[in-house]
């Protein structure tokens, strides 16, 4: 009994974080779609926080310190390496409340992007200004390489804040599962767990800006729905780049599109940005074989002929590609009967345990489905790239 009205207590306190969010959230929130969508997105949230409070990560980032406005800003920057440019004449600005998702095909430039605003990558030509009261809590595509492994997590965080009790390190990390292992160095450890110190140490240095370049790659469920519910509730600025589309639609407001050089506003939802995608791929195509067919020096029939083989070459990876768009859309169908599923509250009743785990697991099993589909998706339309360029 001790064990449920802990559970009970704790599960009310996740309640009421994530209520005075939502309050809060509501208050200012406009009539742009993604904040409607996002409202929506809470509610659900909320009724699905109860089915993971067994869960064993628990935290949450403190009230970020005092920030300028703008945070941080790009003015006509030219973004790249010493031997090639890879964006063009950004520009753009991240004020407090800043929620922006990045989008954008692999080797678009996002990643290079984030390294720029972070201040590790020089910019080829124009303005980078970050103010005073800038504190970037940042997640690198790659920094599970980076890490001390001679340094425990408890090493680590005493590191940054040595006046800091040992017994309040402690039960920091132990939101973050780390209880024995919190003065094991990491040398052995999975690259889930090393992926979740370092998103304990983000959480330590209380940013009031938080650069995300795709966190959850190496994180287990469980924990990516933590990282989801921690970023609900965080209040600074964010900016995300992810695969992983629950986190993307639960928590920015906004959606840049990196692509062909260019950084843009994406006026639009997730499922707007994949249909636009596939649109614009498929005009591409279309106007690329248009202009071979226009060519004068070359002989129509051979023309003619050289599409056809194109045509040949390019169809089996169609097809697989359709394949996988209608299996996404049937696995986001059944996801939505079981989202709505979650929000009768008698699912949650003690006599619905079993149901509710078989509908929570066949829910974790789609979701892994559909993001190795969408990998393969993309996978599939590079290789789609390469053939038309050859
Ligand atoms: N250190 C580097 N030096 C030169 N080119 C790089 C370097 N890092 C990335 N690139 C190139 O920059 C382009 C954009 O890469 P990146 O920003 O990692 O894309 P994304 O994160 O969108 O997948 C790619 O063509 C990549 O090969
Ligand atoms: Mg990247």
């Amino acid at each position: 009994m001790a064990q449920q009205q802990a559970n009970y207590e704790k599960q009310q306190t996740e309640r009421a974080h994530l209520q005075k969010y939502i309050d809060r959230f509501k208050a200012k929130a406009t009539k742009a779609k993604q904040a409607q969508s996002r409202i929506k997105a809470l509610a659900r949230m909320e009724n699905i926080a109860p089915a993971h409070i067994d869960s064993p990560f628990h935290f949450s980032f403190s009230q970020p310190p005092k920030a300028s406005n703008p945070l941080l800003y790009l003015e006509d920057a030219n973004l790249g390496y010493s031997d090639k440019e890879i964006l063009t004449q950004v520009n753009m600005s991240i004020v407090p409340g800043s929620r922006i998702g990045l989008l954008g095909p692999n080797g678009a430039g996002k990643s290079t992007l984030i390294k720029t605003l972070v201040g590790d990558l020089a910019l080829q030509g124009g303005i980078r200004h970050a103010g005073d009261n800038l504190q970037i809590g940042y997640f690198a595509q790659h920094q599970l390489e980076a890490l001390d492994l001679t340094a425990s997590p408890m090493t680590h965080i005493q590191r940054l804040s040595p006046a800091t009790s040992e017994q309040a390190i402690r039960n920091f990390l132990g939101g973050f599962n780390f209880h024995d292992n919190a003065t094991e160095t990491p040398k052995n450890f999975s690259g889930g767990e090393k992926a979740r110190l370092e998103l304990a140490i983000v959480v330590w240095e209380k940013p009031n800006l938080l650069i995300m370049d795709e966190p959850t790659n190496h994180l287990d469920l469980e924990m990516c729905h933590a990282l989801t519910m921690a970023l609900q509730s965080f209040s600074g600025a964010m900016i995300l780049v992810s695969h992983d589309r629950h986190l993307l639609r639960n928590s920015v407001d906004e959606f840049l599109s990196v692509a062909e050089e260019k950084v843009q506003n994406f006026d639009g939802d997730l499922d707007e940005y994949q249909h636009w995608v596939l649109k614009s791929k498929r005009e591409n195509n279309t106007s690329r074989i248009d202009q071979n067919t226009n060519t004068p020096k070359v002989d129509r029939k051979e023309q003619r002929r050289l599409a056809a083989e194109l045509r040949r070459q390019l169809k089996p990876v169609t097809k697989k590609i359709s394949k996988i768009e209608a299996t996404i859309a049937d696995n986001e169908k059944e996801l939505n009967a079981i989202e709505a599923m979650l929000l009768d509250t008698n699912i949650y009743d003690d006599t619905n345990k079993k149901k509710l785990q078989e509908i929570l697991q066949k829910q974790g099993m789609l979701q892994q489905q559909n993001k190795t589909l969408e990998e393969q998706w993309m996978q599939l339309h590079e290789e789609l790239e390469r053939l038309e360029k050859n």
